[in-house]
C-alpha cells in the first residue's frame, strides 16, 4: 500500500475515550515484547513513529494511528509481561477486552507470536477467543531473521498446526529487519478492510 499520510491521534487508557470517527479498524496483538510497534513503524514505512523498546510492557494503551485518512491502525499493549501487578493485568485485559468487543469499525486482528517461541497459553487464548467472536485474524510469526529461512518455515508450519482449530490460513513470517512478509501482510490487511 502507498502510504500517503500517517497521523498520531491518540492514546487511549480509558475504555469510554475510543474514537468517535467513523473509520475501518485494524488492531496489532501479541504478548509484550513480541515486536507490534516495531512491526507498525515497518508498515509504515518510519522508524520511531511507535514507540519500540527491549523492555517489555512499553505500550500501555491503545495508540491510534490514522493512515491516508482511511483507517486506523492500533497498537495494542501487550500481554503476558510477567513483572507487572496483578491489578494492571486485570487494567490491560478490561482495555483488549472492552475494544475488541466495542469497536464498531475493527476489521480484524493482526496477531503476534514469536516465530522462535510460537504459540503462548495466552496467545492461544486470544486467537480463540477472536475466533468464537468470529473477529477476522492474521497470524504473523515476528522476528523471523533470528531463524535460518528453512527453520522458519518448518516452526510456522508446525505452529499452525497447533492452533489449526482456531486458525486455517497460513502464518505470515515477519521480520523488520528485512522486511520479510511484508508485501503479504499488507495484502492480507487490505483484503480485511474490503
Ligand atoms: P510492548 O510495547 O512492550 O508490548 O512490545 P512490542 O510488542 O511493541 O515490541 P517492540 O516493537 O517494542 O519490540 C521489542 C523488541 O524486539 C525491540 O528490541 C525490537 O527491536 C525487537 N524486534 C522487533 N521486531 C524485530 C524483528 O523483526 N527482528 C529483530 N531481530 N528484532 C525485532
Ligand atoms: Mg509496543
Amino acid at each position: 500500500m502507498k502510504i500517503t499520510s500517517v497521523e498520531f491521534v491518540k492514546s487511549v487508557v480509558n475504555i469510554k475515550e475510543l474514537p468517535t470517527e467513523n473509520l475501518q479498524e485494524i488492531a496489532i496483538s501479541g504478548r509484550s515484547n513480541v515486536g507490534k510497534s516495531s512491526l507498525i513503524n515497518c508498515l509504515l514505512n518510519r522508524k520511531k513513529l511507535a514507540k519500540t523498546s527491549s523492555t517489555p510492557g512499553k505500550t500501555r494503551q491503545l495508540n491510534y494511528f490514522r493512515i491516508n485518512n482511511q483507517f486506523f491502525l492500533v497498537d495494542l499493549p501487550g500481554y503476558g509481561f510477567a513483572k507487572v501487578a496483578k491489578s494492571e493485568m486485570q487494567q490491560w485485559r478490561n482495555l483488549i477486552e472492552g475494544f475488541i468487543e466495542q469497536s464498531k469499525n475493527l476489521k480484524g486482528v493482526v496477531a503476534l507470536i514469536d516465530s522462535r517461541i510460537g504459540p503462548t497459553l495466552l496467545d492461544i487464548q486470544l486467537i480463540e477467543w477472536l475466533s468464537s467472536l468470529k473477529i477476522p485474524t492474521v497470524l504473523v510469526a515476528t522476528k523471523a531473521d533470528k531463524l535460518s529461512k528453512g527453520r522458519v518455515k518448518i516452526q510456522v508450519a508446525d505452529y499452525a498446526k497447533q492452533i489449526r482449530p482456531y486458525y486455517n490460513k497460513a502464518i505470515i513470517p515477519f521480520s523488520v529487519i528485512n522486511g520479510m512478509g511484508k508485501t503479504e501482510l499488507w495484502r492480507e490487511m487490505i483484503l480485511l478492510m474490503e
